[in-house]
């Protein structure tokens, strides 16, 4: 397999690119808080089941957030001991056999709480750890980030109005239950430095008010990873183990990182080709088979890393003063981005997508076409077709025409 010859659209995964982010990663934990870490890669970031063996095979654990995902990495062999269960709707069965074979829960919702007594009471010889995912004011924190939400995130119990110190008051009263963790996962658009650097010391003051002594502080995931202009692994955990290493004993407490994006996108391109070139009054639009929808589903992306593979020499074209690059959807919002004074495109150069890994692959929706198909180019070169073009078998599949069609 060649990959000049590989039909758009695709995504193309290189190895060595995820070689790259996952020893920064691994070199910065160990650095800045030595061997008592560890990394629990976010399924929902990209559940492509090749990754998920990847990250497996790096020696990471799973963090999942529902019964899917679940089902999905134990089919790919994860035990419960290496799972992180996080989320804000968890399932009872699967939040008692983790806990019960030792994995990483940390609890976010108003019935954990109340399984954590029946599981107490059930079991009245185990000792049961928990984590408790903490939901601060990041606003007042830092006021210069940028936050997803305006009015703040939704996840965790509340440090402000006690919801949080009431959730710990009531779990301590277990005799076999200990809160043994924070989970400061929070999700801001500017991802700097310093907002990891206030949620550590945010882990040392609720220790510190609520006499915790925590077996693992989980910093959760939201980092930049694989880009040039911004901030990598190595700059975040300097920042967190600084403020963590104030009241815990790298010896002692776990610091767990919940990589998702970060982890991949240098290794991940989407490629698409240029189909039809058309002028529509003053406008030049190029027709690609790939999408907004493939790129941007959640329609929150305002720029397209990209480059391009031309036909032939681009220097030989005349120069235009603008042309859309749009994508195969009859929508008239699936516009990615103007091309300003370059060269005349034309049918069959290649737009390259760079750092597309994180929230695509598995979140493209099924519109008009199917999932594209998944490339891996291995260490050695060679090339490997992970997942193939989903057709109509696919896409009909579990579908019935008729009710005597359907057998449960
Ligand atoms: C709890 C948790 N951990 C980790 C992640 C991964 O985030 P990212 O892909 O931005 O690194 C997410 C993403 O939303 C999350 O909700």
């Amino acid at each position: 397999m060649n990959s000049d010859t590989l039909q758009t659209p695709y995504f193309y995964i290189r190895e060595t690119g995820l070689d790259t982010d996952a020893a920064i990663l691994k070199e910065a934990l160990s650095k800045n808080w030595g061997p008592n870490h560890l990394v629990g890669y976010s399924v929902k970031t990209n559940s492509l089941p090749w990754l998920l063996q990847y990250m497996k095979g790096q020696g990471f654990f799973a963090e999942i957030v529902s019964d899917t995902e679940y089902r999905l990495v134990k089919k790919l062999g994860f035990d419960n001991a290496h799972m992180i269960y996080n989320g804000p709707i968890k399932e009872k069965e699967i939040f008692n056999s983790i806990l019960l074979d030792g994995g990483y829960i940390n609890i976010d919702s108003t019935e954990e709480p109340i399984w954590l007594e029946e599981l107490s009471a059930a079991y009245p010889q185990r000792n049961f750890s928990v984590g408790v995912r903490v939901n601060c004011d990041i606003a007042a924190l830092c006021p210069e980030e940028v936050l997803v939400e305006e009015e703040g995130g939704r996840f965790g119990y509340c440090y402000e109005n006690g919801r949080l110190e009431e959730v710990i008051s009531r779990i301590n009263r277990l005799p076999n239950v200990k809160v043994a963790g924070l989970h400061l996962h929070s999700s801001t658009q500017s991802r700097t430095v310093s907002v990891y650097a206030a949620l550590a010391s945010m882990a040392v003051r609720i220790a510190e008010e609520y006499n915790l002594e925590l077996s693992y502080v989980d910093m959760g995931g939201g980092y930049f990873g694989g880009r040039e202009d911004k901030p990598d692994y190595r700059d975040y955990f300097y920042a967190i183990c600084k403020e963590l290493r104030r009241k815990f004993d790298p010896t002692r407490t776990t610091l767990i990182a919940e990589p998702g994006v970060s982890l991949i996108s240098r290794a991940t391109t989407f490629v698409t080709s240029v189909k039809d070139v058309k002028e529509i009054r003053n406008h030049s639009f190029l027709i690609t088979d790939g999408s907004r929808t493939n790129l941007n589903p959640l329609v929150t992306r305002h720029v397209y890393p990209h480059h391009m593979v031309y036909v032939d020499e681009p220097e030989k074209r005349p120069v235009i003063k603008s042309q859309w690059v749009t994508g195969f959807t009859c929508m008239e919002y699936d516009r990615l981005f103007e091309i300003k004074d370059g060269p005349a495109m034309k049918p069959g150069d290649k737009v390259v997508y760079d750092t597309a890994g994180g929230y695509t692959m598995c979140l493209n929706p099924l519109f008009i076409h199917y999932f594209p198909p998944v490339y891996v180019e291995h260490r050695d070169g060679t090339l490997f077709k992970t997942r193939d073009q989903w057709d109509v078998d696919e896409f009909m599949q579990k579908n019935y025409i008729e009710e005597r069609d359907f057998h449960e």
